[in-house]
Parts: C-alpha cells; sequence; structure tokens
C-alpha cells in the first residue's frame, strides 16, 4: 500500500476554475481521486465535464461544482450532495482566494470586506460546514496560505492580514478538531505563475525584482503545489496536523 495515495478519496477544492486549484483538481484526478472541483460560475468549470469526456483516468474523476466562497450555506449544500453521493468526503482543500496591488492608504472599506470575505471568512465558513458535515468520521484539511502570511509584501497588506490569519486558523482548528480524527494543515506558496500574478508579470523592473528574490531564480508553477498537497491529503502524513508547508523556491529562507 502506497501511503502517499489518494486514491479513491473524495476531494473538495474551491477555486478550481484555474491557477493552483486547476492544477491541483488535474492531478488529484489524475491519482485516482473523486475530484469535486468549485467554481464561482458554471462555465468556469466547464473545462471539467469537457475532459472528463476526453479523457479516461481510470478510477479517477472530475466533477464541478458551483461554490462562492463568500454566499454563507452555500459550501454546506455542496458538501452535503457529494456526501450523499460518496458516503463521506475525505479532503477539503481551501483554495479560493483573490489579492489586489493597494496601497495600505488606498485601501477602501469594499475591497478590503471583499479580500477579508474571501481568503479569511471563505475559508473559515467551509472548514466550517466541513466539520459539521464530517464531525463523526474525520477528515483532512488543506488550507492554501501564502508565504505572504508568514512574511510581509508591499501592496498586499490585507492579503498579508488573511493569510497570516488563515495559518493561525489552521492552528486554532488543530487545537478543537484533531481529537475528533481532523486533520489540519496549510499550504504557503511563493510566487506563482498564475492570474493573481499577472500585475507583476507585466511590469519587467519589478519581476526582475522579485526573480532576484528567489534563490531558485523562477516563479513556481501550480504543479509546483502539487507534491506537497498530495502529502498532506494522504495517509503519509497522517499523524501531522496545524503545521504549514512552505513551497516557494526557497524565498523565505533568505
Ligand atoms: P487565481 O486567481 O488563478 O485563482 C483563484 C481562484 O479562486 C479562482 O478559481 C477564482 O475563481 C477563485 N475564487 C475567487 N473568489 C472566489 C469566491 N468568492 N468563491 C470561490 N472561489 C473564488 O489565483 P491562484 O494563484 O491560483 O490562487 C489560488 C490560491 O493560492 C489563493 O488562495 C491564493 O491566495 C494562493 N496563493 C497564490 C499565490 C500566487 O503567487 N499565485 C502565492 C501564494 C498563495
Amino acid at each position: 500500500m502506497n501511503p502517499f495515495s489518494v486514491e479513491g478519496k473524495s476531494v473538495l477544492i474551491t477555486g478550481a476554475s484555474r491557477g493552483i486549484g486547476q492544477a491541483l483538481a488535474q492531478a488529484f484526478r489524475d491519482q485516482g481521486a473523486h475530484v469535486y472541483g468549485c467554481g464561482t460560475r458554471a462555465e468556469s468549470i466547464a473545462w471539467m465535464a469537457q475532459e472528463a469526456e476526453s479523457r479516461d483516468v481510470p478510477g479517477g474523476s472530475l466533477t464541478g461544482e458551483v461554490l462562492n466562497v463568500t454566499e454563507p450555506g452555500a459550501a454546506a449544500a455542496v458538501i452535503a450532495r457529494i456526501i450523499e453521493k460518496r458516503g463521506r468526503l475525505d479532503c477539503l482543500i481551501n483554495n479560493a482566494g483573490i489579492a489586489s496591488n493597494t496601497p495600505a492608504m488606498g485601501f477602501k472599506e469594499d475591497e478590503m470586506e471583499a479580500i477579508i470575505d474571501t481568503n479569511f471568512k471563505g475559508a473559515f465558513r467551509t472548514c466550517q460546514a466541513y466539520y459539521r458535515a464530517q464531525r463523526r468520521q474525520g477528515g483532512t484539511i488543506i488550507n492554501v496560505a501564502s508565504i505572504l502570511g508568514l512574511v510581509g509584501g508591499p501592496l498586499a497588506s490585507v492579503y498579508c492580514g488573511t493569510k497570516g490569519a488563515v495559518i493561525q486558523l489552521t492552528r486554532a482548528l488543530t487545537t478543537e478538531w484533531s481529537s475528533n480524527n481532523f486533520r489540519i494543515n496549510a499550504l504557503a506558496p511563493g510566487f506563482t505563475d498564475t492570474d493573481m500574478t499577472e500585475m507583476i508579470k507585466k511590469r519587467p523592473a519589478v519581476l526582475e525584482k522579485m526573480l532576484e528574490a528567489i534563490p531558485m531564480r523562477r516563479m513556481g508553477r501550480p504543479e509546483d503545489m502539487v507534491g506537497a498537497a498530495l502529502f498532506l491529503a494522504s495517509d503519509a502524513s497522517a499523524y501531522m496536523t496545524g503545521q504549514v508547508i512552505v513551497v516557494d523556491g526557497g524565498v523565505t529562507a533568505m
């Protein structure tokens, strides 16, 4: 038995329409998991149905679900549907997130609230819905935080605050839920080449400076996050909870 296997596990991934969430959804499906990939709109998750038709992966499956994590009650409904079908939901990956490039003094109330609502409250609500539904069976939660939850960064004050909060949420839930057979860990990606970092890539001087700060001298690719997520979802990390795995090409080592 391969302890790193996620074969047959049911996995819910929020924000799976693109970027890191999409890479995780594809990889978990390829490894034989039953993946429920969420997007905020039906169109943004249409790629899953197309892939399912065009590519048969024995054992694994990919199903699209519409879920906006800012809507209270929405996660509970999706989780209930999955449990009705599969009997359990083995793993929740809270990946949905938004960012902005705003100086600290430039934040308007609604922009601040949107980032907090999605990144922190959205992850928390989904954790609560998952715990409520799985409290008898237990489960595994992976919160996608960021290195900006561990170190500071310019033009990202609210984002940094929410990602730090996600890491602390991970630790706090560990103290409450681990005795009920839950494991809650965080994955902290470094600068990763997705739509979220498009603004940086458009500014060559900023990009160059950022690459200089990365010992591996390249941005992460969404696929670079897969190994750590598979580890955290699998039995290989069975005695690990309340921890943060950093995948950042060495940025936070400097
Ligand atoms: P992205 O912008 O490509 O994808 C974000 C995903 O979140 C999209 O699928 C989007 O639809 C979804 N989303 C946004 N608001 C939502 C809501 N209210 N409800 C449900 N889904 C929602 O960005 P990326 O880079 O793939 O980000 C994924 C996660 O990784 C985020 O939590 C982000 O903060 C985190 N991260 C990204 C880094 C990067 O450099 N790209 C670095 C560190 C962390």
